[in-house]
Parts: structure tokens; C-alpha cells; sequence
């Protein structure tokens, strides 16, 4: 039993729920508001492949949208044996809205990684450059 537990579990049922058709791909994500509420996503794939968006986007915009601002952990599951990372877009909108949060690696096989967002995104451009 570990502290992301509950976390790793939303993201695993999240990820049922993806909509990839065409890479086969299939990402759960779940990100922890300071307030403890867990909000999820799925990647929801598209025809024309570029209006893809990640299952990390899909999570942290329906919390954004429900008015959180503040987490503290975001979980990435797959079913790959290779844990998977947050892509690059997505390290740009997990520090936009989680800062240096803990990143849950996680699949089917079991397996956890626990990194934080500045060791995965180091010298990160954000507001604070405007
Ligand atoms: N994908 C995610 O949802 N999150 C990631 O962290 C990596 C990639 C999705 C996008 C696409 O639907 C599929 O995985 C293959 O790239």
C-alpha cells in the first residue's frame, strides 16, 4: 500500500476508456489536487492524427475546468512494459499546472516509477519569463 495507490488505480481504470484506434496505444492519466480530489483522462485519439490529445492533458484540463489549480501528483499508466513517460507537450502543461509534482509511472505488469517533473523537464520556460 503506498500514498499513489489510489492514484495508480484511477489512472488504470481511466486508461479503458481511451478512444485510440489508430496507434493501439492505450494511456490512462490521473492527476491529485492539493485538495485530494482525483480527476482522470484517457488519450482521445483523431482521424487526422494531429488532434490526438494525451491522456495527462485530458485529466489536468477537466480539473482545471471544475476550478482546481494546485496538485500535487500526476499517474501515467499503459499496458507497455516500458514505463511511459509524459510526452514533451505534456511536460509543458503538467509544469504549467503542477510545477514540480511527483510523476507516477505505472502499467499493467505492476510496475512503478516515481520521478519529479523538474528531473523529467529541467529549465522549463513559464510565466515567470513573461
Ligand atoms: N500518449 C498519451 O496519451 N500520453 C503519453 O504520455 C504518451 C502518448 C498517447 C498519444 C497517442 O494517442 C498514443 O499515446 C501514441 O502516441
Amino acid at each position: 500500500m503506498s500514498e499513489h495507490d489510489a492514484l495508480i488505480e484511477a489512472a488504470r481504470t481511466a486508461r479503458e476508456n481511451a478512444h485510440a484506434p489508430y496507434s493501439k496505444f492505450r494511456v490512462g492519466a490521473a492527476v491529485r489536487a492539493k485538495s485530494g480530489r482525483i480527476f482522470t483522462g484517457c488519450n482521445v485519439e483523431n482521424a487526422t492524427y494531429g488532434l490526438t490529445i494525451c491522456a495527462e492533458r485530458v485529466a489536468i484540463y477537466k480539473a482545471i475546468s471544475e476550478g482546481e489549480r494546485e496538485f500535487d501528483a500526476v499517474a501515467v499508466f499503459t499496458g507497455a512494459d516500458k514505463l511511459t513517460p509524459p510526452c514533451g507537450a505534456c511536460r509543458q502543461i503538467i509544469w504549467e499546472f503542477c510545477g514540480d509534482a511527483q510523476i507516477v509511472l505505472a502499467n499493467l505488469a505492476g510496475r512503478v516509477e516515481i520521478h519529479r517533473m523538474l528531473e523529467l523537464f529541467p529549465f522549463p520556460f513559464d510565466g515567470t519569463h513573461l
